[in-house]
């Protein structure tokens, strides 16, 4: 898959984590920044990667700041985007599950690396299950 992704200096740690994991898997990633700890405004990274998910040139998202949750936020602006917040397992697989969520964010300060390595893995394979869930989300 073409995957974009995205953190501010809040998530850059884990983003270096992210970033092998997904080459690893085979995808091809498209990285926006930012590169550095100095600190920058999380709303320019969460557009730049949902725009490029909401056009169709990648096919997912994945945003990390400190917490994940202004990620999120700024994310879920777009409306073509589904963003879900994941610090454990289940949520991860229900976001995809039910929800069809098209940008998986994550926080830095929150989730360790092992356990958010084990969220990529199980979002990147979970298929949406569609019918019921389907009608729900269409309806925001
Ligand atoms: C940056 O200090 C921090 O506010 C940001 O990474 C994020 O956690 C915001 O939601």
């Amino acid at each position: 898959m073409k995957i974009a992704i995205g953190c501010d200096h809040g998530g850059i740690a884990l983003k270096e984590v992210i970033l092998p994991l997904l080459s690893e898997l085979g995808h091809e990633v498209n990285d926006q920044g930012t590169n550095s700890t100095l600190s920058v405004d999380y709303p320019h990274y969460a557009k730049a990667v949902c725009d490029l998910v909401a056009d169709n040139t990648c096919d997912c998202g994945i945003l990390i700041c400190g917490t994940g949750l202004g990620m999120s936020m700024a994310a879920n602006r777009n409306k073509k985007i589904r963003a879900a917040l994941c610090t454990e397992m289940f949520s991860a697989r229900m976001s995809r599950e039910h929800n069809n969520a098209n940008v998986l964010c994550l926080g830095a300060r929150v989730t360790g690396p092992g356990l958010a390595e084990e969220i990529v893995r199980t979002w990147l394979t979970t298929d949406f299950a569609g019918d019921r869930h389907l009608r729900r989300i269409e309806m925001f």
